[in-house]
């Protein structure tokens, strides 16, 4: 199996839907999943929807144990959820940077539900339901978002919170405080 090369945005098959997955025996299945964790971490993604690589199938991929990238995350179960549904627990939202592979070197504040429950299956075929909260939730919503063929930026309510990392982080420098939000959450690149 490989590492592929993951699609920019422009590449329609970003913008696409994915149709679900209705023969968990096939061995296609089963390298597309190796490919995707291959990519996953030659990339340090958190994250990695299947259409980023060219596949048409609704999986994603997430999860990690540790990263330096994100020091103050929690670990999240390496995790394969195919044909996922999500729904909210709560109206409640919170907002945090995101960043995606498909979209490199920049990064964009973006609203999430905090609270939510996801139903799907594993690479077996078996029957999955968990909840999730924050991070965990953040990473389930942007890559499922993902399926349906729509990107973080898509997402964000304020267009001057986008923009390249770069340039953010020197402004922020500058400023010498958080970029003007008073709810940021931990990045999230995938
Ligand atoms: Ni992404």
């Amino acid at each position: 199996m490989a590492v592929k090369s993951v699609l920019r945005m422009g590449d329609p098959h970003l913008q696409c839907p994915c149709v679900e997955v209705t023969d968990f025996g096939d061995p296609a299945l089963a390298g597309l999943i190796v490919d995707m964790f291959d990519t996953m971490c030659a990339e340090e993604g958190a994250g990695l929807a299947a259409n980023q690589i060219g596949s048409g199938l609704r999986v994603v991929i997430f999860g990690f144990k540790h990263t330096p990238r994100y020091p103050d995350c929690p670990p999240i179960p390496e995790t394969v959820l195919i044909n996922p549904v999500i729904s909210a627990l709560d109206q409640e939202q919170g907002l945090a940077w995101e960043g995606c592979l498909s979209i490199p070197g920049m990064r964009g504040l973006v609203p999430r539900y905090k609270h939510i429950r996801y139903q799907g299956y594993d690479a077996q075929g078996n029957v999955m339901d968990v909840e999730a909260t924050d991070f965990h939730a953040r990473v389930v919503q942007h890559e499922c978002d993902h399926l349906d063929g729509i990107l973080y930026p898509y997402r964000i309510n304020d267009m001057s919170q986008f923009g390249f990392i770069e340039e953010l982080e020197k402004a922020d420098a500058m400023a010498q405080a958080g970029l003007p939000c008073d709810d940021v959450g931990k990045d999230l690149t995938e």
